[in-house]
């Protein structure tokens, strides 16, 4: 592996290395830093709260933070929500919220539910749980054996359709198979069903076809199945609504967010609770059975809540929903004249673009030639980050990369974001 550069600072939407060179965070890295770097204004609350004490550990204190956040993110989620758990990641939240619907089935007896529904082309974590229901075989295939037994139903993507269907036709194919999957697997014996929203680095930011949220709501409550969304890379803002499935009109039972939440400035994510489900568990057996020792971490808790009085005060939810369509039309339109760009797609300020060996047949480009790697160091060594995804065509094939960028980045910094990404494209698609 190449050596990397040593990080020294940011500022808002710039990094600086060591050697003083400046990059432009057109990814968040990979979708984490929602309101950009060293701001001081999210610094001086961290500082304050240390000055007060880090860490009130969750089994003896509660502390502001935590119950202010707490509060704040079930006004964000909707009335719906009830219960929140607070961890360090966002493997960890999806590992609550595995955890959390398999408690609930125990609460209401119903203790042959224990198998998961996933989605082929998905990423929901690292620790071994989260990893189980991940559709990611790359990421997958030195702990196989090790992993929960899974179903794993198609995914869905527009651009990669089943049998080459897309919008309303593809949802209709999508909901019939996972109906048909419950049924084979046996309802009574079906803990949850998990989905990206808008899927992240395993597909290259895909937005589902029309109505497909919607649909498989409605398949899930048909056999009482749960539905848990993961919206760690997609929700908290990065699509234009605080939560992604906002957009979809739909309530998952539980859902987990991650990255923007607290925007990479101290570790921390949620695992929100829709208020039946959380009851009942807390009725029957007193305590959600999942935790850190850090949950709830008090500075993480300040961070995330000076992170999101920034994104209210600043309307940033706003300007990524009505600067999001704008950049993805400027996107397109940059990048149109490259025959390898077959698509450019995504919501809000989580955008992908994919690159293809023939427009017409979506053929991917041959694995060895590494494109979308090839293009993120291209793109590194001219001063952006953007974030390089392979392998979201049969697991090996298939180049994307991510664009989303700082929900307070200025238009001349997403100008630039073009620039220099239609720059890297232009000298990898050059190199042969
Ligand atoms: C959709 C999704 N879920 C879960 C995770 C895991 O989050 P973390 O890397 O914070 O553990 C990620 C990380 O990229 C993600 O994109």
């Amino acid at each position: 592996m190449e050596a990397l550069p040593r990080i020294a600072r940011g500022a808002g939407s710039y990094l600086y290395d060591e050697a003083g060179r400046r990059y432009l965070d057109g990814s968040g890295g990979p979708a984490a830093f929602s309101i950009g770097h060293g701001n001081a204004e999210v610094n001086a609350a961290i500082a304050a709260q240390l000055a007060r004490v880090a860490c009130g550990y969750r089994y003896l204190f509660t502390s502001e933070p935590l119950e202010e956040l707490t509060r704040l993110l079930l006004a964000l989620c909707g009335s719906e929500f009830a219960h929140v758990l607070l961890s360090g990641s966002g493997s960890e939240a999806m590992e609550s919220a595995l955890k959390v619907a398999l408690q609930y089935w125990d609460a209401r007896g119903a203790t042959s539910r224990k198998h998961f529904i996933a989605r082929e082309r998905s990423y929901h974590g690292n620790t071994l749980g989260a990893l189980s229901v991940s559709g990611f075989s790359e990421r997958r295939r030195p702990f196989e054996g090790s992993l929960l037994e899974v179903s794993f139903v198609s995914a869905a993507n527009d651009y990669r359709g089943l049998e080459g269907l897309a919008g309303a036709a593809l949802t209709q194919a999508l909901a019939r198979e996972l109906e048909a999957r419950i049924v084979a697997v046996g309802a009574g014996r079906v803990a949850a069903f998990i989905f990206e929203p808008v899927v992240g680095a395993a597909g290259g930011v895909v937005p589902p076809p029309a109505g497909y949220a919607q649909a498989v709501r409605a398949v899930c409550a048909r056999h009482g199945v749960l539905l848990i969304a993961d919206e760690v890379m997609c929700g908290a803002g990065r699509c234009g609504s605080w939560r992604a499935l906002e957009a979809d009109g739909v309530v998952p039972d539980i859902m987990a967010v991650g990255k923007g939440l607290a925007g990479g400035y101290i570790p921390l994510a949620a695992t929100v609770v829709a208020r039946e489900v959380g009851d009942r568990i807390l009725a029957a057996q007193g305590a959600f059975l999942t935790g850190h020792t850090y949950s709830g971490h008090t500075t993480a808790c300040a961070a995330a809540l000076a992170v999101q009085r920034i994104v209210a005060r600043e309307s940033l939810v706003r300007r990524v929903h009505e600067r999001g369509t704008a950049l993805l039309a400027q996107l397109r339109a940059a990048l149109a004249r490259f025959t390898e760009v077959g698509d450019v797609r995504g919501r809000g300020y989580l955008i992908g673009v994919e690159f293809v060996r023939d427009r017409a047949t979506r053929e991917p480009l041959p694995a060895e030639r590494a494109f979308s790697h090839t293009l993120g160091r291209h793109a590194f060594e001219d001063g952006l980050i953007v974030y390089p995804c392979a392998g979201n065509v049969g697991g090996t094939a298939g180049d994307t990369v991510i664009v989303a960028p700082p929900y307070n980045a200025s238009d001349a910094e997403l100008e630039e974001l073009i620039e220099r990404l239609t720059r890297a494209v232009g000298r990898t698609v050059a190199q042969r």
